[in-house]
C-alpha cells in the first residue's frame, strides 16, 4: 500500500513561494488500477516524481508497506519496486535497449527472447529494436514504448506510468489497454498508478483522482467520478483525438 501524508512541493519563484504540491493525502491499497487525471499544469507529473523520489517534497511524508520512504534514493526506492516511467523519456547514448531492459530486471544474463517478449508486448518488433542505442535516432513513440517495456519488466510492486499515450498515437490504443490488463494481471498484488487524459484508460481504472491546483480536487470509484468528467475540458480534446486516431 502506497500512502502519501499530507504531502507538499514548493518552488521558490520571484522570491515568492509557489505550492505545486498542497498537503495531498492519498491511500493506493494492493492490487488497484489508479488513474490520475486533470488539468495541465495542475502538478501530476509533479506527483508522479515525488513517489519515484526524483523530487524531494518540501512537506509530508511517502510510505510503501507502512515504511516511510521519504528520504529514500530513487534507487532504494527502485529496489523496493517503485518503478516510473517519465512523461518525457530520457535518452541514453552508448546503452542498447537489451541493456536498458536487463537494468530494469536487475538480472544481467536475461535472454535475448526474454528481453524480446517485453519489447513484443508494446507492440514493437523485437528484433529491429533490441540492439539499437537508446539515442535520438529513436523516436518519441518508440522511445515512449521502450520505457513502458522496462517498467513492464521490473515487474513492479507499484508502477506509475505518466501519460503513457504521449507520442504514441499511431499505436493503437486497443495496444495500450491490453498492456495495462496483462500487466494488471500478471502483477496482482502490485497496485498501478496511471497519469493520463484518455477516456479509454480511464474507462479501466478502479479509481480515478482529479488533480487541480496541486489539491486533490475529486477522488473515488471509475463509475463515480468518469460521469463528471466527460465533456469537461480536462478530457474533451484528447478524447476527441484519440476516436480520431481510431478512424471512428
Ligand atoms: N521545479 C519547478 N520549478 C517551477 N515550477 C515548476 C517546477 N516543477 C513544476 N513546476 C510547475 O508546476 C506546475 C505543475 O506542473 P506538472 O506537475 O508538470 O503538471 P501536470 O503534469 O499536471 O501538467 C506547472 O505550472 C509547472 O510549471
Ligand atoms: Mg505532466
Amino acid at each position: 500500500m502506497l500512502e502519501l501524508r499530507n504531502l507538499s512541493y514548493e518552488v521558490a519563484e520571484e522570491s515568492q513561494e509557489k505550492e505545486i504540491i498542497s498537503h495531498v493525502d492519498l491511500r493506493v491499497d494492493d492490487g488497484r488500477f489508479v488513474v490520475i487525471t486533470g488539468p495541465n499544469g495542475g502538478g501530476k507529473s509533479t506527483l508522479a516524481r515525488l513517489i519515484a523520489g526524483i523530487a524531494a517534497p518540501s512537506g509530508g511524508s511517502i510510505l510503501l508497506d507502512g515504511e516511510d520512504i521519504t528520504a529514500l534514493s530513487i534507487t532504494e526506492r527502485a529496489k523496493r519496486g517503485i518503478g516510473y516511467a517519465f512523461q518525457q523519456p530520457v535518452r541514453f547514448k552508448g546503452i542498447e535497449v537489451y541493456d536498458l531492459i536487463r537494468i530494469a530486471t536487475g538480472n544481467r544474463r536475461l535472454t535475448i527472447e526474454d528481453a524480446c517478449a517485453y519489447l513484443s508486448e508494446v507492440g514493437l518488433c523485437a528484433r529491429e529494436y533490441i540492439h539499437r542505442e537508446v539515442n535520438a535516432s529513436l523516436s518519441g513513440g518508440e522511445l515512449k514504448r521502450i520505457e513502458i517495456a522496462t517498467v513492464l519488466s521490473r515487474g513492479s510492486r507499484l508502477a506509475v506510468f505518466d501519460e503513457p499515450e504521449a507520442g504514441i498515437d499511431l499505436w493503437s490504443f486497443q495496444n495500450l489497454i491490453r498492456v495495462f490488463e496483462h500487466l494488471r494481471e500478471r502483477n496482482s498484488g502490485g497496485s498501478i498508478i496511471v497519469i493520463s487524459h484518455q477516456e479509454r484508460i480511464l474507462s479501466i481504472a478502479d479509481e480515478i483522482i482529479v488533480l487541480a491546483d496541486g489539491h486533490i480536487q475529486r477522488q473515488g470509484p471509475r463509475n463515480e467520478i468518469l460521469p463528471t468528467l466527460l465533456g469537461t475540458a480536462a478530457a474533451t480534446p484528447d478524447c476527441r483525438a484519440a476516436r480520431e486516431a481510431m478512424g471512428e
